[in-house]
């Protein structure tokens, strides 16, 4: 695993846009050979998004040949709904990018077969050869996309209960009333995530230091899905000072000598 350590939000946001870029342009994509995004909702890739599109803007890079798939959609928020996975997106990211609309994949929320949904979305994944990279963020309680603690770490695509923390962590969202929060949510599994090829989790802020404490250096277990990340062969978490907050002195030190000689 690749632990990197930025001084702030803003030093992530940078990293992390680009890496993506960096990775697009290495790939050489085309019609037939799509660069391949897994892509979160949430506050925390807002700043990789920002700078994402400024440099499509400047033709540092280009969304032409790039396909996404999100990690997650609310049940029973329509697409024009300011809350749903599908606004978000749109409003701060795909609207502002060459990106080509046959590309993006979001869950559809409003279906009526979940279990069809979901196997479908797994099947568009397949038929584009698999994810290239995908970039998450993560919930207080080390949860990825809504893979909640207890969530199968072989999980697929499917509908999931939501946890009454994440609603009330959501609901900063929702005008702060749990009550507009929906209860279920159609996310992708941890299997899901673990066959990208890469990985990338972005965490800052210090509300995020146990999760990043317990995926970096607890034991790998369901109750903090996070932790899943050391069973890949190429995982990144990406996080800020605050969030590397809990690590240990020794930890922080033997990363960010790494990455030192690495850059
Ligand atoms: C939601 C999303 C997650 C996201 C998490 C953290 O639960 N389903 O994908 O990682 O929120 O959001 P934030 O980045 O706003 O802290």
């Amino acid at each position: 695993m690749r632990v990197i350590i930025k001084q702030d939000a803003a030093q992530c946001a940078k990293w992390a846009a680009d890496y993506v870029s960096y990775k697009i342009k290495r790939h050489h994509p085309t019609p037939n050979k799509p660069f391949v995004l897994g892509l979160p909702t949430g506050s925390t890739p807002l700043g990789m998004y920002q700078e994402l599109i400024k440099q499509c803007a400047s033709g540092k890079v280009s969304f032409e040949h790039v396909a996404t798939f999100n990690m997650d959609e609310y049940i029973g928020l329509p697409p024009e709904h300011p809350q749903s996975y599908h606004y978000f997106m749109k409003e701060n990211f795909f609207k502002h990018i060459n990106i080509q609309t046959k590309n993006i994949h979001i869950l559809n929320g409003m279906t009526r077969d979940y279990e069809k949904e979901c196997t479908e979305y797994e099947n568009a994944i397949k038929k584009l050869g698999g994810i290239n990279l995908f970039i998450g963020g993560i919930g207080t309680d080390g949860h990825i996309a809504f893979n909640e603690p207890g969530s199968s770490l072989t999980s697929r695509t499917r509908i999931k209960t939501l946890r009454l923390d994440t609603i009330k962590s959501n609901a900063r969202f929702f005008d702060n009333d749990i009550t507009q929060v929906p209860r279920t949510a159609l996310t992708v599994g941890i299997g899901t995530i673990m066959d990208a090829q890469e990985i990338m989790i972005i965490a800052t802020g210090r509300n995020k230091a146990e999760a990043i404490k317990h995926g970096i250096e607890g034991a790998l277990t369901h109750m903090w899905p996070i932790s899943v990340l050391q069973m890949h062969q190429h995982g990144i978490i990406l996080c800020d000072e605050e969030a590397a907050s809990m690590l240990e002195a020794d930890t922080i030190k033997y990363f960010k000598e790494i990455e030192n000689r690495t850059d």
